[in-house]
């Protein structure tokens, strides 16, 4: 029985993950659940499962009597409280954006395992927290179904050294759009995925191929590789997951149907994989699988995040900062779509690229790149 935090219950990777803990009680007990604002989602939750510990980062008008059995935290630092109360043998970091940076940071104290679907903690902190995790020896273990399809193939490499990751990219829900239309595309159309069903801002992120660009630099930390060694491939069909080169040409894969459960409950039940009602993949139904090479002209900021990770220092937290504030404003229909790599770029230009040596100087640049940002609205 392992004791494992949920951060970021009541999301899209945190009620997936609850899924598999309720399918296997005997092996996982969810000991500390926590979410932003969604109290009323977090109640049944805490109802449910009964952790020791549960947070909210919005303190609700009044906390229900019948969840009152286990310790509240409120606030924007309630997540880590949480945390630390509960002190799980895993946490899996679900929280969407820098919000979860702290949580990733502080679980690398108390646990003995990071499931990391939290990509902005990686492309924001990345250098510090993989240097924290190697430190400690805590295996972050990735849920992000891309970097979960690499890490698998990497089970098989025997020492080898590898000669390219390559990320497979479903293009999002713009894939096959004009450029012209793009601009003007609304919310409507930007969260329609074509095979994912996930949380608001990843959607987005995949429209614009921004997360893509997130997923390269979550790469480069998980994998210790450079830039020039991970590539993008468009895969309309999400069948092959991610694949890994090695030096005589060969290449591995991780195929099966688009199912975030798959990735979760490996991280979960790693080293052991844990069955779940997963479609088969159906070879003759599925017919062919395409493959192309990214349009950078149409997705620019695909382009920019790669530069921002060649570009090193804080050139990743400004991206990510810029673009957190960029499809805020286009979820709440302040901007039109095609505004969101203008204002990633002018605050790419806007704000100085400096080292990053401590967690301190991430959220520093964060604030930089959001005043930038925020300032192009
Ligand atoms: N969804 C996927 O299939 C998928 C796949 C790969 C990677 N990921 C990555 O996984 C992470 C989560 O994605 P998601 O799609 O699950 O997001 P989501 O559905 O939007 O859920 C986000 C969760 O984080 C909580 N949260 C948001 N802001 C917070 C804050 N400031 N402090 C504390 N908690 C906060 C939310 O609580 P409330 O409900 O109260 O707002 C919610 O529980 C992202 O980094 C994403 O890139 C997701």
């Amino acid at each position: 029985m392992r004791t494992i935090a949920i951060l970021g219950a009541t999301g899209s990777i945190g009620s997936q993950a609850l899924d598999l803990v309720r399918r296997y009680p005997d092996r996982f007990r969810a000991s500390c659940l926590t979410a932003s604002r969604s109290s009323e989602q977090l109640f049944d939750l805490v109802r449910e499962f009964k952790p020791d510990t549960a947070a909210l980062a919005v303190e609700p008008a009044a906390l229900p009597e019948d969840v009152r059995s286990c310790q509240w935290f409120f606030g924007p630092d309630a997540t880590v409280r949480a945390l630390l109360a509960a002190r799980p043998d895993d946490a899996l970091c679900a929280i969407v954006g820098i919000a979860g940076l702290d949580a990733v940071w502080n679980a690398l104290d108390v646990c003995e395992r990071v499931l990391l679907a939290n990509k902005e903690a990686l492309v924001t902190g990345g250098d510090l927290v993989m240097a924290k995790a190697a430190e400690r020896d805590i295996p972050m273990l990735p849920v992000d179904s891309e970097h979960s399809a690499i890490f698998q193939c990497l089970q098989a490499r025997q020492g080898n050294p590898v000669r390219r990751l390559l990320l497979t990219a479903s293009g999002g829900a713009l894939r096959s759009w004009k450029k012209a239309d793009m601009y003007a595309a609304t919310v409507r159309d930007v969260l329609a995925h074509p095979t994912w069903n996930m949380g608001g801002k990843i959607t987005v992120d995949c429209a614009s191929m921004v997360n893509k660009g997130l997923e390269v630099i979550e790469a480069h930390h998980l994998f210790a590789m450079p830039a020039e060694k991970i590539d993008v491939v468009v895969h309309p069909q999400s069948i092959v997951h991610s694949m890994v080169e090695f030096e005589d040409g060969a290449v591995l894969a991780q195929l099966g149907m688009p199912d975030m459960r798959g990735p979760i409950g490996y991280a979960m039940g790693y080293p052991e994989r844990m069955p779940y009602d997963a479609r088969p993949l159906d070879f003759a139904a599925v017919g062919h699988l395409d493959f192309a090479a990214p349009d950078l002209d149409r997705f620019p900021c695909l382009g920019m995040a790669i530069d921002a990770l060649k570009a090193g220092g804080s050139a990743p937290v400004i991206l990510n900062g810029a673009n957190e504030v960029a499809v805020g404003a286009f979820l709440r229909e302040q901007i039109p779509f095609g505004r969101i790599p203008e204002i990633i770029d002018a605050a790419l230009q806007a704000v100085p690229v400096s080292p990053i040596t401590s967690i301190a100087d991430v959220y520093a640049a964060d604030a930089a790149a959001r005043r930038a940002a925020e300032a192009k609205l």
